[in-house]
Order: structure tokens, then sequence, then C-alpha cells
């Protein structure tokens, strides 16, 4: 069994971007800048999106938060959108989900102008992935793809089973895995809460990729000798033996299931490092002009 680094391989990539940046920097290139609008003051969101501001300012980028109380109407939030899509400064922007219920998650993503989208939320970013086309590709099903990459793991042809149909990740990243080239070519089958004989089917796998958001999900039973297992559950389960009072527990329970692997991403380490990366990947190249001019 091999552990997939993505904390090592992330590591990587931002050094890689880092590089790249101090090269535009002293070619007389604009700075990359990312703005994150961040609303009310949930834990999750408090953390990914300091996460998301520090990572940028390690890579030599320019970041700016926008915050604003949980009590913000729609149309200040649209007006918030309506200026950073025209501010000439901000290359790329995400508003962080989720957003308070009298807010339309829809409206907003709509709302962002998908030259900047650099979450890869928009109907056109979305719509051009599944075309097959240049876009950027939201920060999961990009980090993932990127790690069956770099541990040169084969796709062609292999069953791959995705548990979980969400808008970021299962539907996404299913159609990722089916695109011809590498890495995709696989046979694909999306497992949801409806399914029928989950257990039968996941036996059946090459590789799985676990986005149910259930902890501990998939168990040891339900895998074949050799399988390649991506995890991308990150549930916060209370847990009174840790500072911070929750254990960020996978979709995948990885003692039984992880002595049957070829590979496996651990949680935290495996997905979650790669989505920042992801991220700043699209800014980088929201920067450069690279994939809309
Ligand atoms: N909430 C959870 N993940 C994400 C993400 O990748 N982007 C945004 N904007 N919100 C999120």
């Amino acid at each position: 069994m091999k552990l997939i680094d993505g904390k090592a391989i992330a590591a990587q990539i931002k050094q890689e971007i880092a590089l790249e940046v101090s090269q535009i920097k002293a070619a007389g290139g604009k700075t990359p800048h990312l703005a994150a609008v961040l609303v009310g003051h949930d834990g999750g969101s408090e953390t990914y999106v300091a996460n998301k501001v520090r990572s940028c300012e390690e890579v030599g980028f320019k970041s700016t938060l926008i915050r604003y109380e949980e009590d913000v109407t729609e149309a200040e939030l649209l007006a918030c959108v309506n200026r950073l899509n025209n501010d000439a400064d901000i290359d790329g922007f995400i508003v962080q989900l989720p957003l308070p219920k009298h807010i339309s998650e829809d409206k907003i993503t709509e709302a962002i102008d998908y030259r900047k989208d650099v979450d890869g939320f928009h109907p056109v970013n979305v719509g051009r992935m599944s075309l097959g086309m240049p876009c950027f590709l939201s920060a999961t099903p990009a980090g993932i793809v990127e790690l069956l990459k770099r541990y040169k793991i084969e796709t062609q042809g292999k069953h791959c089973v995705v548990l979980g149909r969400s808008n970021i990740v299962g539907k996404p990243v299913s159609m990722l895995m089916m695109q011809k080239g590498y890495p995709g070519d696989c046979t694909v089958t999306v497992c949801h809460s409806r399914t029928k004989n989950i257990k039968e089917i996941c036996l059946q796998a090459d590789i799985i990729i676990a986005a149910l958001g259930v902890p501990e999900f998939l168990k040891g039973d339900m895998v074949k000798e050799g399988a390649v297992v991506i995890d991308v559950g990150t549930t916060r389960v209370p847990n009174s033996n840790t500072k911070s009072g929750f254990k960020l527990t996978g979709d995948v329970k990885f003692d039984e299931v992880a002595p049957k692997c070829a590979y496996i991403t651990p949680v935290p380490g495996g997905v979650g490092p790669m989505t920042i990366v992801s991220l700043l990947r699209n800014t980088l190249l929201a920067g450069k002009k690279a994939i809309y001019s």
C-alpha cells in the first residue's frame, strides 16, 4: 500500500507557482491578485478562507479579504461581485460558500464574471469543463486528477466508482475521469444516497473516489485488493481528545481499507491540501490571461 501524500505534492506545486510568480515579477509583469469574499463567521469557512489568503502570500500573490456580516443583503453582495468584476487589479475572486439562507448561491455564482471565476463554479466554466474545453477547473476535482497524475496512476480502461453526486465534487470529477486522455478514459459509475447495491458496485472498482460526506462510509469489505482509493470526505466529528474539539474525518474507514489498496489518500493530508493549490493555479492562469483574454 502506498500513501498518496497530498501535503507534500501541494508543497511542491506551491514552490513551482512561487517560482513562476517571481519570474513574472522580475520581468515586470503584474502580480496575480486574488480576492476572497467571506460572509458571516462560520468556523469552517473562516479557516478555509484564512488558509487561502495565507497561501496567496506564500506564493507571492496579492490577496484581498472582503468581509460581510451574516445579515448582508443579496443586493449588497451582488454589488460587491459587480465591483470585483470591474476591478482591473483583481485577476480572480471567490465568494466562500455556504451563504446565509436569504441569499441565492446560484444568483451570486452566475453574477461572477466567468473570466474571474477561479473557483470554477460558474455555469460557463462547468459547461466548458464537461465539453473538455479550456476553463477554470474547480478546486477539488482538479486536485484529485493532479494527485493521480503526479503518482502516475493508470486510469485508461479502469472502472472508477464515484461516491456522491454533488455539484462541486461528484459530478465534475466523474466527467473528468471519463474524458478522453490522461487522467481519464475510465468507465465511470456514480453512486449516491439512492443507489442500490453500493457494496457490490464498489467491489468492482479499480478506483474509488469517495465524496459523500458520510464519515467512514467505505468499509474494508467494500473494496477489492489493489484498488486506488481517494477520500474526499472532511467531516468535523466531535472529539474531546483534540484541542479544536473535533476530528477531521474522511468517508473511508482507513484502518480497514488501507491494507487492501495499491494507493490511498489519508485524511487529513490527502486531497485537502491540493484544493488550495488548485485555486492558486487558477489565479495564476487568470493573472496570465492564459484561459480567457
Ligand atoms: N466552500 C467549500 N468549498 C469551497 C470552495 O472551494 N470554494 C468556495 N467559494 N466555497 C467553498
